[in-house]
């Protein structure tokens, strides 16, 4: 490994002690700062661009129609046409066997055009919702892309979810088409019953023998396509995306996004990723999530950076051979992928060069002070955490580059961003006082509405001027925000939100059981695992087969990654007098906590 001494860049064993300087204001760990970043970052003075950026500003960034109409799809490709940008590449593609393809804007350009051009001739117009269920293939890009080309409703389905996770989705969404590929189409073929909405699927790669009526082979309904498109002339509140993510209570909630959200990602990218012309950039989250879909397609793209996708599973040296492979410059990653790192050990680090990283980004649940004190020692560079939610459509608080890092803290407010930390009434509370996490409503890529559901949508809204994001969190006497947990019973395991009831009906599917409790217990690894408490139906008992069964087809029917890996079988669960389960005593139960009158407990 090569050991440079310019000051971000030097790691290994050579390499400088982490640059660590305590503030003296506030107590223990939270002392640390890190005063370190390689290079000069886009946004250079935070104090100044916080107190004058207007949202109204952003707008010149981005590429308009006549009349304010904003096409994000435009914005993140076509535009790139003419900027100079158009043979540059725009996405650097590693299937699952490590074969890479490039493409450049131009090629995403035909492709998308094509696409568009095929959904339309499927009868696919405006609103209408396609979803997307793909690993990470260039057919996603381009399909994500051409769908907001068309004006219709991209939907982003993450390729582990199992059927039931799929039925939800596509029943509640009413989707006309999805896009996936052989080996996850078996998923959607067994529950096409329940689906009266959707007409189309089409099949990436697929065997074309082997397709019935109205599925059609990717290859063969694009190919035939004109290469031209005039993308439609959309409103800034026409949707762009649909995604579901999970709540306390009952099944996953369809966040609908908009046109406008480009703005959010735009800016975003450029002042928290730093993304400048010359980046190769990885994302490794799935476009299945928000941060894939935000941070691995519009917002990099808007900014005419070169995006890498890997569809190769997780492993510290097949990351950092990815790295290297393609001097990935920018890598935004999370904190479970990070103790991982950490966990396979300095040597792998060593063994590779890494030399051509200047900047990390963190996101989706709690980095601990420690991983960031690591990545000082073996990257050389201080890991960024920034906060944000599927609902919020961008980053609002960061360790923006041109701040000092505090080892633990989410950050500050983005310029544009009043966030704050408030009690039940609304009213802030003061530093180092535990609190309600809340936006000031007013930034580009809010959520808009609940897909058919605007009871949960004004839920948000419920502390009267504020968007409530259900975590709790504190805030030091320098404005940075610390997070402490959710305020609900949303469990956020490995990055992945879960909601309690959604593993809790897949597990009541099951014939040996009863009842279910699903809480989030505390795990070194991933933050997070998924623990159930299970009342067995009569005539079951326990045994290791039994709860081995009961995990597996959580994990067929939901999602690999939503079965509870403990399971613990009990007589009776505690409820309230309407039957609700008491995932709050369960939790004590777990943790050995007091559970207090549990009598009080038993009303709603
Ligand atoms: O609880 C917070 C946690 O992830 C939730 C949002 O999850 P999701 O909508 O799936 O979006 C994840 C990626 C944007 C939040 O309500 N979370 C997100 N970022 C952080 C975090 N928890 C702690 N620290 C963070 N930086």
């Amino acid at each position: 490994m090569k050991v440079v001494d310019s000051p971000g860049k030097s790691k290994g064993k050579n390499a400088e002690e982490p640059s660590l300087e305590q503030d003296g204001q506030t107590p223990g760990v939270r002392k640390e700062i890190i005063k370190k970043f390689p290079v000069s970052p886009n946004l250079q003075n935070y104090e100044s661009e916080y107190a004058s950026f207007d949202w109204q500003d952003a707008r010149k960034e981005l590429t308009w129609f006549t009349g304010s109409k904003l096409n994000a799809a435009y914005n993140a490709v076509d535009r790139h046409m003419h900027d100079g940008k158009r043979n540059k590449v725009a996405l650097y593609a590693i299937d699952a066997k490590n074969n890479l393809e490039k493409f450049t804007f131009q090629d995403i350009y035909e492709e998308s055009n094509r696409m568009a051009n095929a959904l339309k001739e499927l009868g696919v117009k405006k609103g209408d919702r396609v979803f997307v269920f793909l690993p990470r293939v260039p057919e996603l890009y381009i399909s994500t892309v051409a769908i907001a080309k068309v004006g219709a409703i991209a939907g982003p389905l993450f390729s582990a979810f199992g059927p039931d996770a799929l039925r939800d989705r596509l029943q509640d969404s009413g989707a006309i088409v999805i896009i996936t590929n052989p080996e996850l189409k078996p998923k959607i073929d067994g529950i096409m019953h329940d689906l009266p909405d959707l007409q189309y699927t089409i099949v990436v790669d697929g065997d074309k023998s082997k397709l019935k009526d109205r599925e059609y082979a990717y290859d063969d309904l694009v190919s035939k396509q004109s290469d031209k498109f005039e993308c439609e002339r959309t409103d800034v509140e026409d949707p762009l995306y649909l995604l579901y993510t999970s709540g306390t209570t009952g099944k996953p909630k369809g966040v609908v996004h908009v046109h406008n959200d480009i703005i959010g990602h735009h800016m975003t990218s450029k002042w928290v990723l730093d993304l400048k012309d010359d980046d190769v950039y990885w994302c490794t989250a799935d476009p299945g999530w928000v941060t894939g879909t935000v941070y691995g397609i519009f917002g990099p793209w808007s900014n005419g950076a070169s995006v890498v996708s890997y569809e190769g599973r997780f492993d510290a040296d097949s990351w950092y051979k990815v790295i290297d492979r393609l001097k990935v410059t920018v890598w935004y990653t999370a904190p479970t992928a990070l103790r991982m790192l950490m966990k396979a050990g300095d040597d792998v680090v060593f063994r590779n060069s890494l030399e051509s990283l200047r900047h990390i980004l963190s996101v989706g649940e709690p980095l601990n002070p420690e991983v960031v004190r690591w990545g000082m020692k073996v990257y050389g560079l201080p890991i960024h955490d920034n906060w944000w939610q599927t609902e919020t459509g961008m980053q609002l608080i960061a360790n923006i580059p041109c701040m000092s890092v505090k080892p633990g803290s989410m950050g500050k407010p983005l310029p544009g961003v009043y966030a704050a930390v408030v009690d039940d009434d609304g009213e802030e509370v003061e530093a180092g006082k535990l609190g309600r996490l809340v936006v000031k409503p007013g930034w580009p890529s809010m959520l808009r509405r609940i897909w058919r559901n605007k009871e949960k949508f004004d839920e948000y809204f419920k502390i009267p001027g504020w968007y409530f994001s259900g975590d709790n969190a504190w805030k030091d006497e320098d404005g940075y925000f610390w997070f402490v947990g959710r305020a609900d019973d949303v469990i956020n395991t490995a990055g992945h939100r879960v909601g309690p009831f959604e593993v809790e009906s897949a597990l009541v599917e099951h014939e040996a059981v009863a009842e279910a409790g699903v809480i989030g217990k505390p795990d070194k690894e991933r933050g997070e695992i998924i623990k159930a408490f299970v009342v067995l139906a009569n005539g079951f008992s326990a045994s290791d087969e039994l709860l081995e069964s009961i995990r597996e087809h959580t994990k067929r029917q939901l999602a690999a990654h939503a079965y509870p890996r403990e399971i613990e079988v009990k007589d009776s669960l505690p409820k309230t007098r309407s039957g609700k389960i008491m995932r709050r005593l369960l939790k004590a139960w777990e943790l050995g906590l007091p559970t207090g009158d549990t009598s009080s407990l038993e009303d709603d």
